[in-house]
């Protein structure tokens, strides 16, 4: 593999070093400019750095959260096997509620709740051990996803194809290849020749700050256009399909990705451009029945406002509506690409037979 790509598909944005019981992340917030680790030692510093997007990305924040919830686990003195569970519990609502709509986040802190249920009553070393390696786990199985995921979405393209993505699905938000920009570094890899075009994403600029950086560092043609580009980069025939990730996928298959994707589903239906969304199991959420069910996060009106400026864009007392993200409807999907394949629709039917 080239250098260049392995360096930015292999890339530590969550590194759980065992010796010195750390968990580090590397800091989103700071990329292009800066790549800076942080460590996350207390409930505080991590909340933080998942509300404030320091660490972000569906499955990323899923990952992070499990291990999160292992050492916040260590610092638990409670004797009593039910005490410490209760305490337990109350780390893991306070993670989960750092950010609601991506569904990984619920996941994984689950999961790690499961795990510990089932080896409450065993000595403390064993029972923190079962937690690291239940959260090891989820990060190993995730990487594995990803690769599958990519090959899936690969096999959807064509040499010279150009594709259209929206906000950031690589290595820094999931694990090495990522989903909807893992068929992209792989192509790159096989010597195949993809043009993507990248919306920068506002208001937070993912696009621009993470997934052009990540396919340029990797050789990959990347051409970055503001979201309001997208409709005119279509018209001139330059896309042939759309590859976008996602936070929560219901049974129906309405999807919630970062704002702004169901805008560039409707465009690409209007000039007849096949939108694939591509993401894990995971965060398929056969409980929520349908789109509505989604919470949508809300985020500051500053993101908006002055964030990137230097002076501010807006008078203080304008009122802002920034929702961080939106819901695609079923019907303007053409595909959901998982680990197991590619769901078709009715996705009532083909996401339910994926469990
Ligand atoms: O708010 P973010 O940056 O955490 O949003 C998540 C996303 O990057 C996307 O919506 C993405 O397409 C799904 S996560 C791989």
């Amino acid at each position: 593999m080239n250098d260049a790509i392995r360096q930015v598909t292999h890339v530590q944005n969550i590194r759980y070093d065992k010796e010195r019981e750390a968990l580090y992340i590397i800091d989103q917030s700071l990329l292009p400019n800066e790549e800076r680790e942080l460590r996350l030692e207390t409930l505080e510093e991590m909340v933080e750095a998942i509300r404030s997007l320091r660490v972000r990305g569906a499955p990323a924040i899923g990952i992070c959260a499990a291990y999160c919830l292992y050492v916040l686990a260590r610092s638990i003195d409670e004797e009593d096997p039910d005490a410490f569970l209760s305490r337990l519990r109350d780390y893991a609502s306070a993670l989960n509620a750092s950010r609601p709509t991506a569904v990984n986040l619920a996941w994984a802190l689950g999961e790690m709740e499961t795990a510990a249920a089932s080896h409450a009553g065993e000595p403390r070393p064993r029972l923190l051990e079962a937690l690291y390696e239940r959260a090891e786990a989820i990060h190993r199985d995730d990487i594995a996803k990803c690769a599958a995921i990519s090959e899936y979405g690969l096999s959807l393209l064509h040499e010279g194809d150009g594709v259209l993505t929206h906000c950031n699905a690589g290595p820094l938000a999931t694990s090495r290849y990522g989903t909807a920009q893992g068929p992209f570094f792989l192509a790159a890899e096989r010597g195949m020749h993809i043009r993507v075009f990248a919306d920068e994403t506002r208001p937070l600029l993912q696009g621009a700050r993470l997934t052009s950086y990540e396919l340029h560092r990797a050789g990959v043609d990347v051409t970055l256009i503001c979201d309001n580009m997208a409709s005119m980069v279509m018209k001139n025939g330059w896309v042939q399909a759309c590859f976008v990730g996602c936070d929560r996928v219901a049974a129906n298959g309405d999807t919630a990705n970062k704002i702004g994707t169901s805008g560039v589903a409707i465009l690409a239906k209007h000039y007849g451009i096949p939108l694939y969304v591509l993401g894990p199991t995971s965060t398929i959420d056969l409980r929520c029945p349908d789109g509505a069910h989604i919470p949508i996060e809300l985020r500051d009106p500053e993101e908006i406002k002055t964030l990137w400026y230097e002076k501010p864009m807006a008078l203080p007392g304008v009122k802002c509506y920034n929702p961080s993200f939106d819901v695609t409807d079923h019907e303007l999907i053409a595909g959901i690409v998982t680990e197991k394949g590619i769901c078709r629709p009715p996705y009532t039917q083909s996401l339910a037979e994926l469990f």
